[in-house]
């Protein structure tokens, strides 16, 4: 089985995309990183990128005059670098149905909380763990799911709970969460290069290991 091919897109820090870079290390995944795309320049996650190898572009939407020429520009690089699998790793632009499309069944995402709670539109990073103590919740936790043309509507491919501290604060809750977060990442992948992922209807069935 061929290593799978990723395209990782990044806005920030790039943790969760060191996890992918640590599991394909370590053996655990056959995959490689082929480009990393961020929105943002002079991020991080650029320089864990760099410091392996892995090619990297910088496409941010405010160097566009219209969303599509951003995403057109990103659909071009993915299709380039010939990815099987577009990761959003910390990346924060909502895409389009168009971009989806391009990519369709494709593209997989990790969001801080338990889906359909603290996701959609406003809740990425630290806000969706403020908004989880402002509610009150007991736990919380992080979902990996198919991105479909919504935000943070796809079928759900892993998900983990965190049991949330009366002492946490957003930033206590969100360091346990992306711990939680960089064991499911790579998981998921392992289990779409694994061919292992039957999506029907709204629900991912995970088909048993060959042994
Ligand atoms: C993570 O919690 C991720 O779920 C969210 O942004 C945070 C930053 O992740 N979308 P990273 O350290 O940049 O991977």
């Amino acid at each position: 089985m061929p290593a799978l091919k990723l395209g990782v897109l990044v806005s920030g820090n790039g943790t969760n995309l060191q996890a992918i870079i640590d599991s394909i290390k370590s053996g655990y995944l056959k995959a490689a990183v082929e480009v990393v795309v961020s929105s943002r320049d002079g991020v991080y996650a650029l320089e864990r990128a760099k410091n392996c190898g892995i090619r990297t572009f910088v496409v941010r939407p405010e160097d566009h005059g219209r969303a599509e020429e951003y995403e057109e520009e990103m659909i071009k690089l993915l299709n380039w670098a010939g990815v099987d699998l577009v990761v959003l790793a910390g990346f924060i632009k909502v895409l389009s149905p168009r971009f989806v499309r391009a990519f369709s069944g494709r593209i997989i995402n990790i969001h801080p909380s338990l889906i359909p709670s603290f996701c959609g539109k406003g809740f990425y990073g630290i806000r969706v763990h403020r908004a989880v103590l402002e509610y009150g919740v007991k736990v919380t936790g992080a979902t990996v799911h198919f991105v479909d043309e919504g935000t943070d509507t796809g079928p759900i491919i892993l998900q983990k709970a965190v049991a949330v501290e009366d002492d946490d604060t957003p930033e206590s809750l969100a360091a346990r969460v992306l711990k939680v977060e960089h064991e499911l990442l790579p998981e998921a992948i392992k289990l779409y290069a694994e061919n292992r992922l039957q999506v029907a209807g709204r629900r991912v069935l995970i088909r048993k290991e060959e042994l």
